[in-house]
């Protein structure tokens, strides 16, 4: 039987990435690993193996024995927890993913799926409808590897054929995971703290913009790209993808709708260096042509969604 692999799928993405592939191929063409076993157990639609990226070895065999064809490679260290240990986030992002990229070589598979980002734009990238071709220089060494990662992706598939998919995310927003050391996660943490009844403390400032996504959105794109005849995906880095732009402001504004006696304050630190050179939108008309892109999720609709399941979802956490 052929099989999916997605590495680090207790994450942010995989955790809802895992689920809309066990529904599309069925739960046992698919197998979710993570390097941590407890948050395997939320799996039990699909097949689960306890997985270090970093194991070389123990990759290769679970590629063999297991018959992989197609990996979404999801794990990384993602923008604020990557600047405080630049090092270690160097080598993880990077070394696993040209690994993935020399397995999908040598095992010949059908494709390989890898997750990019806002963060490879930088202070020097025009900040409004950033465009998909521009000035690149990230500042941080999350950024940085997913621009390298992007370069090593066109060059896979370029002199190797590798058909590897990529798409640069906006802040993810998704109620079923917990916030994952990401400059963009604030505004997952501002729902639980509404919903809990407590006062909450932005590290960015109230007007500071970014680009941000709703997962559902996330899904479909991701699933969309990866379903596209060969010849449509025609960017073989990265697409740019863009649904919804926000302040902190803008999304406190949209809670309190639903919570008006919740509370706001701002003190920002080290991540809103991070925030300020990133793009305040993006440009996505290359994704929407190529392969029919459309988002569905404006700041109001999610808002109202998350509100709606987050209070029961949270008994999971
Ligand atoms: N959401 C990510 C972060 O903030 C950006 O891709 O690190």
């Amino acid at each position: 039987m052929e099989r999916i692999l997605i590495i680090g799928a207790a994450g942010q993405l995989g955790s809802e990435l895992t689920l809309a592939l066990s529904q599309q191929y069925g739960g046992d063409h698919v197998i979710a690993t993570d390097i941590n076993p407890k948050a395997l157990e939320k799996f039990d639609f699909c097949k689960t193996a306890v997985l270090d990226i970093m194991n070389q070895d123990a990759v290769r065999q679970l590629v063999k024995t297991e018959n992989v064809k197609q990996v979404y490679h999801l794990a990384a260290v993602l923008s604020a927890t990557g600047e405080k240990n630049p090092l270690f986030a160097w080598q993880l992002n990077m070394d696993s993913l040209l690994f993935v990229l020399e397995l999908a070589k040598e095992f010949k598979m059908e494709k390989i799926y890898w997750p990019s980002s806002i963060a490879v734009f930088g202070p020097n990238t025009p900040k409004v409808n950033t465009p998909q071709y521009c000035v690149k220089e990230p500042n941080t060494v999350y950024g940085i590897s997913k621009q390298a990662g992007e370069r090593w992706c066109e060059y896979y598939f370029q002199k190797f054929g590798v058909d590897v998919r990529s798409l640069r995310y906006p802040g993810l927003i998704g109620y079923k995971s917990l916030p994952g050391g990401g400059t963009t996660d604030y505004a997952v943490d501002i729902y639980h703290k509404a919903i809990a009844g407590e006062h909450f403390v932005s590290f960015l400032r109230a007007d500071s913009a970014l680009p941000m996504m709703y997962m559902p959105d996330a899904i479909k794109a991701t699933m969309d790209l990866m379903h596209a005849p060969r010849e449509q995906v025609k960017i073989r880095s990265s697409y740019n993808l863009a649904a919804i732009s926000f302040t902190p402001r803008e999304i406190f504004e949209s809670i309190k709708v639903h919570y008006p006696d919740f509370s706001i304050s701002y003190e920002p630190d080290f991540r809103q260096a991070i925030a300020d050179s990133w793009p305040d939108s993006i440009d996505d008309s290359s994704a929407r042509a190529d392969w029919g892109w459309k988002h569905d999720y404006d700041l109001k609709k999610m808002t109202a969604d998350i509100l709606a399941n987050l209070p029961e979802y949270m008994v999971n956490f």
